[in-house]
């Protein structure tokens, strides 16, 4: 689960071949210049079949779907007994009641420690590879542990946690029957969380509807929005898909010190470069950016159109001026506005208690 060199090798090799046709279109003659992107433009019709919703969730082949392991993480991801001090749950800093975030700038761990970034929703990473802004974690298997383990965040050493959620028959219980092999273990944790939270997919929205056929689903000012952002405010250029992203790492000139993925991988345009975020759930989500810097979608769609805050080598080519009106930044925000679902209650799951009858 642990691995694997050849994505990060495929990863590279795309980011390079994206670094060529950029550089090919620097190149271009000059009258080509300035244009939009992604010219020649399609219809509104053209457009709406790129975002069409999936029909099935991806499980990875090594950790198949059991709804006994779905129920298993779901507890887990709920239980504050997963940290050191008994108090900090994931579900702290990512509340299904605010789209799986936490609605402050950076997270406040175990002891009152400050995350030095803001917590990303958990929706649609069923489909991500690299997870993590810096995508420096594989899949989600390979973003609980860390977590669990750092001491500013929840601060539990993996040894103590084993022989914690072994002294609870309900745990007990719960792994057996999701794991029978081999039922309590670090890597059995893993493989819950990583299946419950493969399950969290962003529910159908007004935007849906309205691709679907539905023309009264969203207003006329979101129908603008969606064509500027496919056109003219060049988003499509990385927030593409169903979901509204490419899973690729841009620095999209923020004025921060945070380097990014950079250090994880030694390529120019790596630096202060961090993961498209799916832009489903959109309105449930701020403040944004990986340092939450930003506290709201106008302000958001300002930051763009003023074609970001730093020059730097590394800001991608589609961050530029885009000279948008007042009239159609209000636009793109009410299209993004659409992309969030109805409100929904959800249930949390009762947790496994002590056993009462032992000495
Ligand atoms: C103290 C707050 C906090 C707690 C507790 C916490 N997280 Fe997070 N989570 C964050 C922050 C902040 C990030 C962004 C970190 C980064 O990218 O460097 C994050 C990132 C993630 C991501 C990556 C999302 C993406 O878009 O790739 C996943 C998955 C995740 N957390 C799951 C969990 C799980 C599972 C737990 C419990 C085992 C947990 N988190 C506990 C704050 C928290
Ligand atoms: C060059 C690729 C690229 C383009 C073009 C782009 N984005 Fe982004 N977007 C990103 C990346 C990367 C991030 C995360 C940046 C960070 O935190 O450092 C992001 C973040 C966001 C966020 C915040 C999400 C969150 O959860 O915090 C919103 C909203 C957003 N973009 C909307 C837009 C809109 C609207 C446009 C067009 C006006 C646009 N983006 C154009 C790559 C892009």
């Amino acid at each position: 689960m642990q691995k694997n060199s050849g994505t990060l090798t495929g990863r590279f090799a795309a980011i390079s071949a994206v670094a060529l046709a950029l550089v090919a279109a620097i190149a271009a003659p000059a009258s080509a210049q300035n244009l939009p992107l992604q010219k020649p433009w399609k219809t509104i019709a053209e457009y709406k079949k790129d975002y069409v919703r999936p029909t099935k969730v991806p499980y990875l082949a090594e950790n198949p779907y059991t709804p006994e392991k779905e129920r298993l993480g779901q507890m887990l991801f709920f239980d504050p007994r997963l940290s050191g001090s008994n108090a900090v749950a994931c579900a702290n800093c990512h509340l299904p009641g605010m789209a799986w975030t936490d609605g402050v700038a950076k997270s406040v761990g175990e002891k009152g420690a400050i995350h030095v970034r803001n917590a990303p929703t958990l929706f649609n990473l069923a489909w991500t590879e690299q997870t993590a802004w810096d995508g420096r974690t594989e899949y989600l298997e390979g973003h609980v542990k860390g977590p669990i383990g750092n001491p500013r965040v929840m601060g539990q050493p993996a040894d103590q946690l084993i022989a914690e959620l072994g002294a609870i028959g309900g745990y007990r219980d719960a792994f057996k029957a999701a794991f029978p092999k081999d039922g309590i273990t670090m890597d059995n944790v893993m493989r819950a969380i990583a299946v419950f939270e493969r399950g969290l997919v962003s529910g159908e929205a007004p935007f849906d509807h309205w691709i679907k056929g539905n023309e009264k689903a969203i207003s006329e000012s979101a129908k603008r929005g969606f064509m500027l952002f496919n056109t003219k405010a060049d988003c499509a250029a990385c927030h593409s898909g169903w979901s509204f992203t490419d899973q690729s790492f841009y620095d999209i000139g923020l004025s921060d010190a945070d380097e990014g993925r950079i250090k994880i991988i030694k390529l120019a345009s790596m630096n202060h470069a961090f993961k498209t975020p799916t832009l489903r759930e959109i309105g449930r989500t701020a403040p944004y950016m990986h340092d939450g810097s930003i506290a709201n979608l106008t302000k958001v769609v300002e930051h763009y159109n003023r074609g970001g805050d730093v020059k730097r080598e590394s800001v991608s080519e589609h961050v530029r001026p885009l000279n948008l009106t007042k009239a159609e930044i209000g636009d793109i925000v009410d299209f993004l506005l659409s992309l969030d679902a109805p409100d929904k209650p959800y249930p949390v799951p009762s947790l496994p208690m002590v056993d009462h009858k032992a000495p």
